[in-house]
Formats: structure tokens, C-alpha cells, sequence
């Protein structure tokens, strides 16, 4: 789906991009705020010593400037038709003339082999194309969404489906995905939280790691392998602050909050060693991400030093005019080159103006030669070069045992239990009758965003009705749907009601369609659409015993309804295993160990609402109106960071620490103090704890958030058995990144309060001096 309407977009934007010739004034003559942005372009960085640099550079010495200019340049291929169609007929020919790097949401082995050989036999210098996918939670084994990743604080999940993922989808004939994304966010209302991680910058960090590690290998060199992908750390920077959650909408943050918030799973992932970054769709204090010399050259590439690959988003060079940063599509393509993006996606202002801007000195040759390396690079590190096509008989069709089992576990391990009365859950499997009710109990639309139309249509997700009927044979499983997912027609409640009053239990299975999160998908109300809550109304006033279950993208604000519901379990969407995971966690199979990677709100005017805040100088006080708060809404969230429940009960102790002192300059060097946690399983089952660590600097020359995490670990533990989980808190746990453009990290002298426990209002503390 997402490819059809993406043709849309080339067709209007792409078509005007390329016909468009008009040259802008220049950095001299235009006297615009930014031209002073491309004069301080800093020197390219320092000459690169990798394997492959031998190899590039003579290569490069025998490129013309029309090819070079054609590295930079990526094109979509069309879901709809194959080698040689008529709309693919523009690719191919820009590959032949050697006026092509990369080309986007190809696959299949075959289909990506004939583009590839006229690319690496009918071009003159036979440069091979660098094929990218969305593969964002997997290629044919759909994992769920990754905000439910992130839900169970478990890493491994991710590094997973990286795995599974590079596997299918190298195999296929794909180089490179477009993930992870890491954008960090406060925002429910926006679609894109569905792909993130959620409101935490450390446990996004983690994730990020992981999942780069999963698609690349844990180490450098592994890229040529055969079931390896090249990651891409995206969007740089700053996205998940699009105001009001408006998709695209802009973002204004002080260097601190960037540094603090939304840098730092960047930065873990190029320490992961991902292979390519790239620029977000939104504005920095006014100045385009794609046109952004401080983040993506400055920062990114001075002072991080990567030495990787940024590409635009889609159209995100060509939409520097739309933000009115760029005159045109030439000052656009000067602006992007200058400030640091290597690689234009879908848009053709480089090609189309490149030489002249050479020509006028408003580009340099050596910036330009620069980009070129960077993704001649990367082609070396693929292995492109000695091994252009993909073996066809190799090609993975489907997903295997092993994968959809995958699947299914990190499936279930991603569910949250946010509610769960009088024990209703686990249900007994040999219940005698069991309703399933709801627009998503018969459904097999529960893959989540960004899944390809393919993978959709051969390997849809296992729908709940038959997942209960296999996990409770003896019973009699009645489905109603009640209403559907989005209208206002009540019409099929009565059946409903019927169905509940007839079984022991009833699941209600509820949510958000799949297409209104994600990219574009933003909700103003993010309540259950529709007539939903009327459908749980209903199943309530039955007095019978039932249990919510929820699929969806984002947080939602749960509103009246969670008064009624007895038990209420956060199943996010859970990808092609979706009915077995759910099932599994209902039935007891899996008992329930996530944890909320974000802040459900109560109601959407409370929006922004997150644990890591700032305390504000009037502190939430309920007997003094004239503090922070809302006059018509409890104070806080309804479901807080890091909460989850689970079949059993466990206790986390009192911390302890190492040595209560530490000095900054120790600190500085590399020490660190530990944090002993015991955590016992005082029920019943055996089950998982997240246990969880926050930090809390009490005075800072910047206010530091009232908590933010530091540590977490996931662990299992029989019934009655205890375990200490030790974490380690060193500089970077401890100090922060002040306003200082340049980067400055401050480690203060003063108190820092350690809490842990196992959600974000954890109250055992004890306090660490930083001397
Ligand atoms: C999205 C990116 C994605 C790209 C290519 C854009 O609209 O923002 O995340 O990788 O399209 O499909």
C-alpha cells in the first residue's frame, strides 16, 4: 500500500524536481541567513585509513562528475512492476548511463538481479546499485511494532529481529534497511511513536544497539555476509518533537534537551557501528534537519566522527524549499550537500544541478568527492563489488519454523498486564465457553506499521478467535464483532451482549487499525475509535467476567472504561504471530513481563505528559491551586513509564551502593559505583520482573528531569526465589550536556537520589554523593 501512494508522491514532486533548472543566487549573492551556514561548512574529515580506501580512491580518480553526481543519487522501484515495466523503465535507464547509487523498496532475487546487472554490465564503469528496504519490523516474518520491542526492556527481542530480518531480506537481494528508528518522543498523538521506542533515551539507546547488532553483526567487517544488512540510524534529529504530534510538524529544542533527549540514540548506534544515518523531515530552531550543518557535519560527523553514509528522507532535500529554507531546487541541493547529507532520496536536485554548482564554486569538488567515498564505502563493505547479484536459488520465500516462532515469543514478551482484578487472568483452558468479541478478535490485520504489501498478503497475522479456539479445545468459542473498527454502527452490540451472557468469559479484543499509526497516522484523540468503549459498555453491563485486550500503536488514553473492565492486557500489534502471542499470555503459557515504554495519559489535553519532565519551580502540591496541574483531571498519568504487571508478585529491596562518594574527576577517568538491587518472586508462578534504576540530580547549574533511567534488567525468577541484580552508574549515567553548542558534559558536585524499583514511581532510594 505504503508503495502505491509513494508513486504518487515521485510522480508530483519528483517530476517538478527534475524539470526544474532555475540556479538560485548562490552563497554570495543570495543574502540569505543560511548562506553564512554553508561558508562555515567545516573540512572534510580526515583522510579515512579502512580496508577498502585503496579501492575507492582509484576508483574515484576514474569517475566523471556526472557519475559521481549519480552516486549521490537514489530512486524508488515500484512495488507493482517488475524489470523493464514502464515505470521502473526511468531507473533502469539512469543505472545503464551510470547516473545512479541506489535505488529504494526493491526486492526478490531476480528482480534485484536484473537491475543490478545492468548497472554492473551496461554501465561504464560498472559501479554496482545499493538496494534499500523498509525493513523496519521485519521482511516476511513480521515482529511486532517496535514500541512493543521496547515494552519488554529486553534488547535480545530486537537484536532478533535484526537477525531474522537481514536474513530474508539479504537473501532477497536488499543491502540496506531504513531502520532503527530512534526517535525519542513525548508524543502519543503522533503516528511514527508506533516505530519508535518511546519517551526514554536510555532504553532507546539499548534497543538501538541491539537492533543494529542484529542486522550488521556485532562486528565491523561482517557486512558482505549473506545474511547481513547495513542499518540506518534514523531520523536525525530531533523528529519525536514535532509539535502537537503532527507528522513533519517542526521542532525547537535547546542544545541541552538535544544532547540530553534526543542525540544520545544516535550515538549508541554509531558506537554500535551503524553503517548510514538519516536526516529527519523537521526544522532545528528553524533550520531544516536536511539542511542542518550543526547536526549532521558539526556534530554528527566533527565531532562523533562518522564516517558512514547520511541519506535524505524521502523528498526531504527537495522539501527545503516548502520549509522556505532553499529558494530552489539548486539552492536546496547546495544547502543538503553543504551541510552534510551524501545521498538524495527520491528527489533529483543534486543530479539535476550538480555541475553547475561545482561549476559556480557554490559546491566544492572535494565535499563532493567526500559523499561519493562515503558510499562507495559502503558498497565496498557490502561486498557489492566481488559479489554484485544474489544466489536465486537461495532466495527466501517464506518465514521459517524457527523465524515465526520468533516471532511469537518476543510477541508475547512485548505484552503489558495493566489491569488484572480478582486474578481473571490467566484464563483456564478448559473453560467450557469462551466469547471473543471485538473488530479485531477475527482480524489478521494485527502486523503493525510498515509491513510490505507482499508480506501482508502472503503471511497475515494469526487471528485471536482461532488462537483461543486452539489454546482452549474443550470450549465453545462463539465470535460477535460488536461494531467495527472505526464507524459509529451499534447495530451488532445486542449479538455481542448475547455471546458474553452465554460463555464463562469473554475476550473484548479492541484498538487502532494498523494504517492510523505510524508515518502520517497522527490522532488528535487518541481514545479507541469509533464506537468501541460502547462495545466494553456493554460487555460490562453483562456482570459476566471479561478482559480486555488491546491492539494498538501507540499509548491510548483509556478514559471510563478501565473502572469496568476487570482485566486489561496491552498486546500493542503484535506482528504474523499476533492470536498464538496473545493467546499464549492469556492462557497463561506466558506470564506477562513488559513494562510501558511510554506514559499513558489520562485525556489528551494532558499531552505532554512524561516521567522524565522537569519539576517546573511549583511543583504538583494537591492543597495549593497555584501549583502545576490541571484544575480537571487527577494529577499525573493513568499509566506510568516502566508499569506492568504480571501473574505473580515480586518485591524489589532497598538498594545499595558500592561506596556513598564518589569524586567527578573518578568519574571522569572511568569509575564507577555499583547498585545492588535484591528482587524476590513472592507469588505463586515463576514469572519476570523489570527491574529498574532512575537517577535524579537534585541541583545542576541546568534543572535535571525528575527521574530518568539509568539502568534496567529484565529477569526471570521462580516462585519464592530472590536474586540481586547489580547496574553500574558511571559519567555518562551520572552528568549531563549543557547548552554549550560545542558539546560540553558537566559532571557537578551534590547529590544525586538512586531510585529503583519496577516502574518509574519506584520509591526505594538511597543517595549518592558526587564529591
Ligand atoms: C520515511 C522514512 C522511510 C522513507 C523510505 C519516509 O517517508 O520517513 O522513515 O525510510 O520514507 O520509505
Amino acid at each position: 500500500m505504503a508503495g502505491i501512494q509513494r508513486r504518487t508522491v515521485l510522480a508530483a514532486v519528483g517530476g517538478t524536481v527534475a524539470a526544474g533548472g532555475a540556479v538560485g543566487s548562490g552563497l554570495m549573492g543570495s543574502g540569505t541567513a543560511h548562506a553564512a551556514q554553508s561558508a562555515a561548512v567545516p573540512a572534510p574529515a580526515k583522510a579515512h585509513s579502512g580496508p577498502h580506501e585503496a579501492k575507492v580512491r582509484s576508483l574515484l580518480a576514474r569517475m566523471t562528475v556526472e557519475e559521481k553526481l549519480g552516486q549521490l543519487q537514489q530512486l524508488p522501484w515500484s512495488y507493482n512492476t517488475g524489470p523493464g515495466g514502464a515505470e521502473t523503465k526511468d531507473v533502469e535507464d539512469a543505472a545503464r548511463k551510470g547516473r545512479l547509487g541506489s535505488v529504494l523498496s526493491i526486492f526478490g532475487a531476480r528482480s534485484s538481479n536484473a537491475l543490478q546487472r545492468i548497472a554492473v554490465e551496461e554501465s561504464r564503469l560498472g559501479i554496482p546499485l545499493l538496494f534499500g528496504l523498509d525493513v523496519i519490523h521485519g521482511f516476511w516474518t513480521t515482529f511486532p511494532i517496535p514500541l512493543a520491542q521496547a515494552a519488554s526492556f529486553d534488547p535480545e527481542v530486537s537484536k532478533r529481529d535484526g537477525e531474522v530480518s537481514a536474513k530474508e531480506a539479504r537473501s532477497n537481494g536488499v543491502h540496506w534497511t531504513f531502520a532503527p528508528m530512534m526517535d525519542v518522543t513525548h508524543e502519543p498523538r503522533w503516528g511514527r511513536i508506533a516505530e519508535s521506542c518511546g519517551e526514554d533515551p536510555h532504553l532507546t539507546s539499548a534497543f538501538a544497539a541491539a537492533k543494529v547488532h542484529g542486522y550488521q553483526g556485532k562486528n565491523a567487517g561482517e557486512l558482505d555476509a549473506k545474511d547481513r544488512l547495513a542499518a540506518c540510524a534514523k531520523h536525525f534529529v530531533a523528529y519525536g518533537g514535532a509539535e502537537g504530534g503532527r507528522d513533519y510538524n517542526t521542532v525547537d529544542v535547546s542544545e541541552s534537551r538535544l544532547r540530553n533527549f534526543y542525540l544520545p540514540p544516535f550515538k549508541a548506534a554509531l558506537d554500535a557501528g551503524v553503517a548510514t544515518v538519516m536526516a529527519s523531515f523537521n526544522t532545528i530552531g528553524g533550520v531544516p534537519a536536511h539542511g542542518n550543518t550543526h547536526t549532521l557535519t558539526e556534530i554528527l560527523k566533527g565531532e562523533w566522527g562518522f564516517d558512514g553514509m547520511v541519506v535524505s528522507d524521502w523528498t526531504g532535500v527537495q522539501e527545503l524549499i516548502a520549509h522556505g529554507f532553499a529558494e530552489d531546487g539548486a539552492d536546496a541541493a547546495r544547502l543538503t550537500l553543504n551541510a552534510g547529507v551524501d545521498m538524495e532520496m527520491t528527489s533529483t536536485n543534486l543530479v539535476a544541478h550538480g555541475k553547475q554548482l561545482l561549476k559556480s564554486g557554490r559546491i566544492k569538488a572535494d565535499r563532493l568527492d567526500e559523499a561519493v567515498s562515503r558510499i562507495l564505502r559502503l558498497k565496498f563493505a557490502l561486498g557489492l563489488f566481488a559479489h554484485p547479484y544474489v544466489e536465486e536459488s537461495a532466495e527466501i520465500t517464506e518465514p521459517s519454523k524457527q523465524a515465526r516462532a520468533a516471532a511469537r515469543e518476543t510477541g508475547a514478551r512485548s505484552m503489558v498486564l495493566l489491569k488484572n482484578e480478582d486474578d481473571t487472568l490467566p484464563l483456564s483452558a478448559s473453560a467450557s465457553s469462551i466469547a471473543v468479541v471485538g473488530p479485531f478478535g477475527d482480524s489478521s490485520d494485527l502486523l503493525g506499521t510498515w509491513v510490505m504489501p507482499a508480506a501482508q498478503e502472503k503471511f497475515p497475522s494469526v487471528k485471536v478467535l482461532d488462537a483461543v479456539r486452539k489454546a482452549a479445545p474443550g470450549a465453545k468459542v462463539r465470535y460477535a464483532r460488536g461494531v467495527d473498527a472505526e464507524g459509529k454502527d451499534l447495530s451488532g452490540i445486542p449479538e455481542a451482549v448475547a455471546a458474553a451472557k452465554a460463555a464463562d468469559v469473554t475476550v473484548v479484543v479492541v484498538g487502532e487499525p494498523p494504517a492510523i499509526s505510524g508515518e502520517a497516522a497522527a490522532r488528535s484523540d487518541i481514545s479507541l475509535p469509533g464506537a468501541q468503549e460502547k462495545l466494553i459498555a456493554a460487555v460490562a453491563e453483562t456482570g459476566k467476567p471479561f478482559v480486555v485486550v488491546l491492539v494498538n500503536g501507540r499509548p491510548l488514553t483509556i478514559g471510563g472504561w478501565l473502572e469496568q473492565a476487570p482485566a486489561v492486557l496491552e498486546a500493542w500489534h503484535p506482528g504474523v504471530e499476533a492470536g498464538n502471542a496473545i493467546a499464549d499470555v492469556l492462557f497463561g503459557a506466558v506470564n506477562p513481563g513488559g513494562k510501558l515504554p511510554a506514559t499513558f495519559p489520562r485525556s489528551a489535553g494532558q499531552i505532554p505528559v512524561y516521567y522524565n519532565h522537569e519539576n517546573t519551580g511549583r511543583p504538583y502540591d494537591p492543597d495549593n491551586k497555584y501549583t502545576s496541574k490541571y484544575l480537571d483531571l487527577p494529577h499525573g498519568p493513568q499509566f506510568a513509564f516502566g508499569f506492568g504487571l504480571s501473574y505473580t508478585t515480586f518485591e524489589v529491596g532497598e538498594p545499595r551502593l558500592s561506596g556513598s562518594r564518589i569524586a567527578a574527576g573518578a568519574l571522569r577517568k572511568g569509575d564507577t559505583v555499583e547498585v545492588a538491587v535484591p528482587v524476590t518472586n513472592t507469588g505463586e508462578r515463576a514469572g519476570d520482573e523489570v527491574v529498574q534504576l532512575y537517577v535524579h540530580d537534585r541541583a545542576a547549574s541546568i534543572a535535571q528531569p525528575v527521574r530518568r533511567l539509568a539502568g534496567f534488567r529484565r529477569v526471570g525468577l521462580a516462585a519464592g526465589k530472590s536474586r540481586t541484580v547489580r547496574f553500574r552508574l558511571g559519567a555518562a549515567d551520572l552528568g549531563f550536556w549543557s547548552n554549550d553548542p560545542h558539546g560540553e558534559f558537566r559532571i557537578e558536585p551534590g547529590a544525586i537520589d538512586v531510585y529503583v524499583g519496577n516502574s518509574s514511581q519506584a520509591e526505594a532510594k538511597v543517595t549518592l554523593t558526587i564529591g
